[in-house]
């Protein structure tokens, strides 16, 4: 229940300026630029200059005083659902436009989940149009309790089982002007992970970093805002109980993170929207997330193979070719990529691609995808009459437009290139034309939107960008450029919904929307959409590749970092390019890149033009897709259960801080564990294995840890991987398509927790059909060990036959092994423990024994 909601008086009659205040607790007052001591004072702020800046670290010297003037909160009330107030400021600030009397909503819509808003309640401001979850009534939470400080105005959410101050907004004034809104918080740890886009370790610096979002066309570099935003954080705290904030706004930001710790979000319009999910364990955290946002989507079975692109092949002779020599390698492949179509969309280059056509249905008929790239930009320079996307476009009127109502004309890979609007439901319309269209030509099987920050290679546009307030906001977060329009569209330019000052991040996520919309309508089939900007939501829709990330040792290991963030924001579908997109690779770094790539959810090779080609030369058997194409089916059976409640992390294991951090290794599920090299010259690796027993399927050991760091022999042809007791993994025998995989036998690897118990289970459909999971078109199976028998709960699966069954950790070799009561003489005992015995169908219940 709800107890002890209410107001929480402070006496703030104002006394004399408090200005004794530690640096790491400061909060800035000089937000937008260094002010002199004057101009501090002028403020009404606390001047008081740090000794140790001079040991290069920033530390506020003008700050806010306790006392500083915010809103008080009036007419407070309880109401079904939760508590409305006004909140009023007497007093302007140093922003322009305040809004002084402000709206407080806040809503008790879960057990679990809280959600405030702060809107101004006499003119209706823009919002993220996003469909958010509906509520009821006034949920009462043994979660959480909610109280008020009345002046200054400041919300502070508890845990009720602890009483630990997980929010408290008091810490700092709170701004609502036009274009600056400011809220901070003290945080309960320093271990903080989201906030993203951005390449950064797990777990996020609070020693005063600042972190903005504004989606932007930008190799990864530390520090620099990225493709995607995702105003979403979540903290562990002491005893690894955790919650989490998402502030559902889509404007430029800063987040601002100190040592105290605290957190400050700066956002430059839009409404104050917050929810605050109170776990309390990481993984309930990450689902209350998805409750608002929606879960993933379902790929297709064939999307989780290897992918393999290079921009730059020549023609379909060449494509051929690299398809045949990877098929040589044993390099099983299932989209392959060659970029026809780079400069115009929807269309392809006639002259070395003349049988395109003819090549993406040879692919088919062996089995293999073809995935179309598509940038947003369209060509705006032919005559009248020779583009229909353009022609077309411009006629239904899709494109978004500049100061005079003109569509903007902006410069891409084509030249000058004009813009779709895709908040404008007639784009939606137009975009499915176009793709239909071209896929009446080229059976394509999946959409690659890159491109769609959106990128622009001029500042704004070919006519620069009007003088106003949207284009030079008084408050200019870090953004990449030092200018909203840097690499992208002018901020005034109007979309169909606002101004793309308020949309601009959420441009590859409406796209995103668009394709996958296109891609069901057109296929009847699941979609398949991988995009390179994204937004709160994304997952729904599409995947996400991490851009042009560098060929280097440092950015293979900040990979694994945004795989687990990724899947944390509801974008499971996440790889980085393997062997890295820019600059020469060398073969070490490649062999191993492999290695660890063959464990991202959506796993692809893919390099720039120019560089050397980055394929390791030897054999692909001792490398990662083949160890891929045998965990198909395991990696297909994780999304229902655990995909999409996050489960590529670390969060299994809340109650052991070392865990909290590790982004060096990463697990599926709760069964498999991965411990990659990421550093050149290495033969072997430390890994940490939390409290219990890990079998190496492959080299037969056993780990007992007892919560430990353990040294792995890593040798350049050798990627570790442990299974955890108590789990069964379904696996294949690799092919060189997933067509032909998916029709292998079946091999349950099994590693028995003490008295021989193990589980698993494994989701089977046909693959690509849309709303299997919904319709219940679908076999789940459950395989349970108990102590020395396995047997399934038999269920109907098409022509799946069960091929061998290891066992990991047979003490010792068994004398007889037998499959429904009938002797079997094709088992083998390892002294790396394994029995196997063969071919029983999986539609049956079977029981093997030995002894
Ligand atoms: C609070 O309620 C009183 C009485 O209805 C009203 O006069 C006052 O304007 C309200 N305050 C605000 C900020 O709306
Ligand atoms: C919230 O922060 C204010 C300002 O720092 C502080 O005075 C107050 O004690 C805090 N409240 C709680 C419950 O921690
Ligand atoms: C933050 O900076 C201070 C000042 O140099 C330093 O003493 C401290 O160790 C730093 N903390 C972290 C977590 O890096
Ligand atoms: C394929 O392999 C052959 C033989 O090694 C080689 O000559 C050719 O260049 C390769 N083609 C491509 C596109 O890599
Ligand atoms: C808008 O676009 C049109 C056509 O490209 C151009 O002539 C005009 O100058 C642009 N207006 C502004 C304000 O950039």
């Amino acid at each position: 229940p709800m107890r002890e909601a209410g107001l929480l008086l402070r006496n703030t009659s104002m006394g004399p300026v408090t200005c004794d205040i530690s640096p790491d607790s400061r909060f800035d007052c000089a937000l937008e630029k260094l002010l002199s001591q004057g101009e501090c004072e002028a403020r009404g702020c606390c001047y008081v200059p740090v000794a140790s800046e001079a040991a290069g670290i920033w530390q506020p010297w003008c700050f806010f005083p306790p006392s500083y003037p915010s809103y008080r909160m009036e007419n407070q009330t309880a109401t079904e659902t939760g508590y409305t107030a006004r909140l009023v400021r007497d007093k302007a600030t140093f922003f322009p436009d305040d809004i002084m009397t402000l709206q407080l909503d806040v809503l008790l819509e879960t057990e679990g989940r809280l959600h405030f808003t702060l809107r101004d309640p006499a003119n209706k401001r823009y919002e993220v149009p996003f469909d958010t979850p509906q509520t009821s009534g006034q949920v009462s939470s043994e979660l959480y309790t909610v109280k008020f400080s009345a002046e200054p105005f400041g919300l502070i959410v508890q845990r009720e089982s602890n009483g630990r101050v997980l929010l408290n907004t008091t810490v700092a004034p709170l701004f609502f002007a036009d274009q600056f809104l400011q809220i901070s918080t003290s945080l309960p740890s320093r271990f903080i992970s989201g906030l993203g886009e951005h390449l950064t370790s797990l777990i996020l610096d609070t020693n005063w970093t600042k972190v903005t979002l504004w989606n932007r066309d930008m190799a990864p570099t530390p520090s620099a805002n990225l493709y995607g935003s995702h105003p979403f954080y979540l903290v562990i705290e002491e005893d690894g109980m955790a919650h989490g904030v998402f502030l559902l706004n889509s404007n430029a930001m800063d987040v601002v993170l100190q040592p105290s710790p605290a957190l400050t979000w700066r956002t430059t319009g839009g409404i104050l929207d917050f929810y605050i999910f109170l776990g309390p364990d990481p993984k309930s955290v990450v689902r209350q997330y998805l409750d608002v946002i929606g879960y993933p989507f379902m790929p297709p079975y064939w999307g989780l193979g290897f992918h393999l692109c290079r921009w730059g092949y020549s023609s379909t002779t060449v494509t051929r070719q690299v398809v045949q020599n990877m098929t040589k390698a044993l390099f099983p492949l299932v989209g392959h990529w060659p970029l026809a179509g780079k400069l115009r969309d929807f269309t392809f280059n006639k002259a070395g691609f003349r049988d395109f056509p003819d090549m993406v249905r040879d692919f088919h008929q062996d089995g293999r995808k073809y995935i179309m790239i598509v940038d947003p930009g369209i060509s705006s320079s032919g005559p009248p009459g020779s583009y229909k996307p353009y022609d077309d476009g411009l006629k239904r009127g899709v494109f978004i437009l500049n100061a005079t109502g003109k569509p903007l004309v902006g410069k891409v890979w084509p030249g000058p290139t004009v813009f779709p609007d895709f908040t404008n439901p007639e784009t939606h319309q137009w975009w499915h034309d176009m793709v239909k269209d071209f896929h009446d030509q080229v059976p394509f099987d999946g959409m690659w939107i890159d491109m769609n920050e959106p990128s622009n290679f001029v500042a704004g546009s070919l006519d620069g960008c009007p003088s106003n307030k949207l284009e030079n906001p008084p408050y200019l977060p870090g953004v990449l450029g030092g200018s909203l329009r840097a690499g992208t569209l002018c901020a005034s330019s109007r979309q169909h919904l606002s101004s793309h000052y308020n949309l601009h991040s959420l441009y590859g996520l409406t796209e995103a929307i668009a394709s996958h919309n296109a891609l069901v309508r057109v296929r009847g089939k699941r979609p398949f959409v991988i995009s390179r900007s994204t937004f709160a939501s994304h997952g729904r829709y599409a995947g996400h590749w991490t851009g042009d990330v560098w060929s280097s040792w440092e950015q293979l290991y900040y990979s694994i970092s945004e795989v687990l963030l990724f899947n944390m924001y509801g974008v499971p579908l996440a790889g980085a390019d393997i062997c890295g997109f820019v600059g020469d690779t060398s073969e070490e770094l490649c062999v191993r890149w492999t290695q660890l790539g063959a464990f991202y959810p959506f796993m692809r090779n893919h390099n720039d033009h120019g560089n050397r080609v980055s394929l390791p030369s030897w054999d692909g058997t001792t490398l990662g897709p083949p160890l891929r194409g045998s965990m198909l089916m395991f990696l297909f059976s994780l999304p229902l259960k655990r995909w999409r409640w996050g489960g590529l992390a670390w969060r299994r294991f809340p109650t052991d801080p070392n865990t909290w951090s590790i982004d060096r290794q990463l697990m599926w599920g709760a069964a498999l564990l991965v411990t990659p090299v990421l550093e050149a010259g290495k033969t072997d690796v430390s890994g940490y294995f939390p409290l219990g027993t890990w079998y190496d399927p492959m080299m037969g050991s056993i780990i007992h840890s007892k919560g430990q760091w353990v040294l792995l022999p890593a040798p350049l042809d050798t990627i570790n991987i442990h299974i955890r007791e108590g789990h069964i993994l379904p696996l294949q025998e690799p092919a060189l398509t997933t067509t032909a995989s998916r029709k292998k036998g079946l091999t349950l690897v099994v590693a028995p927790a003490s008295g021989g118990v193990a589980r698993g289970d494994l989701f089977w459909d046909d693959g690509e059909s849309l709303l299997t999971f919904e319709k219940g078109d679908y076999t789940k199976i459950l395989f349970v060990a108990a102590n020395v028998s396995l047997g399934d709960r038999g269920e109907l699966v098409d022509g799946l036959l069960l091929q061998a069954v290891s066992v990991l950790g047979v003490p010792s070799p068994p004398q007889r092994v037998v499959v429904n009561g009938v002797p079997v003489s094709d088992f083998s005992y390892r002294t790396d423990t394994k029995a196997r015995g063969g071919g029983v169908p999986c539609w049956e219940q079977f029981v093997i024994t030995w002894s």
